[in-house]
């Protein structure tokens, strides 16, 4: 992963493309943080545009780590960033990681965050070489259920008070999609 630059990835018919985050997008994510349904659900918190660039910057370091592999979503050409996906946990000896979006209120509904993710999927069992992808969310987040099973996740179970959220705790499904399946 560390030996190559972090790919530009298409969306085809989107005017989106999948991008490495600049310091100059620090901006979205000080957006990001301030919209409640991304702040609660991503647990991204409010952020000073200082903070958004330091974030950028380890987003950059756990690709060098491979640990992680975060993208923009973005307008073709290196245009304005509308939303966020990626890879945490990656593992690459035991071939598995768990992917993460949020897209900024004007961006949403559109289909934006399912092609996202089956992007990238392709890419992380593709060209990667994963086996395993998960995808997990609180149960009481229906959009993001639907995006996992549009995105072609299977629902394998509920893990139960997984998740600490500003309300409380959350029972999450847990979603996967493995080599091999549909
Ligand atoms: C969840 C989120 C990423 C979806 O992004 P999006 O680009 O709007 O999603 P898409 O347009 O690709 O698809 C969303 C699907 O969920 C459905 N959906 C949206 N809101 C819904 C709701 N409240 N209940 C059920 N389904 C819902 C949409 O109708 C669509 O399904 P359809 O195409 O069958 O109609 C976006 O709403 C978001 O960023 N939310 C806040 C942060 C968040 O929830 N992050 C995920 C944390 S796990």
């Amino acid at each position: 992963m560390s030996d190559n630059a972090q790919p530009v990835l298409d969306l085809p018919g989107t005017g989106l493309e999948l991008r490495p985050w600049r310091l100059a997008d620090a901006d979205a994510l000080v957006a990001a943080g301030r919209d409640p349904a991304i702040s609660h659900w991503n647990l991204l918190p409010e952020q000073t545009p200082d903070q958004a660039r330091a974030r950028v910057e380890r987003m950059h370091e756990r690709w060098a780590a491979e640990t992680g592999a975060i993208w923009a979503i973005a307008r073709v050409g290196g245009g304005e960033v509308v939303g966020l996906t990626g890879w945490i946990g990656v593992d690459l000896g035991g071939g598995s990681a768990e992917i993460v979006y949020w897209v900024l209120p004007a961006g949403r509904g559109g289909g934006v965050a399912v092609q996202a993710a089956r992007r990238l999927t392709r890419w992380a069992l593709d060209d990667l070489g994963l086996h395993r992808v998960t995808l997990c969310h609180s149960v009481s987040n229906p959009a993001s259920c639907r995006v996992a099973e549009k995105a072609g996740f299977t629902l394998e179970g509920t893990m139960r008070g997984a998740l600490l959220h500003a309300d409380g705790r959350h029972d999450q499904h847990l979603h996967a999609r493995v080599r091999g399946d549909d």
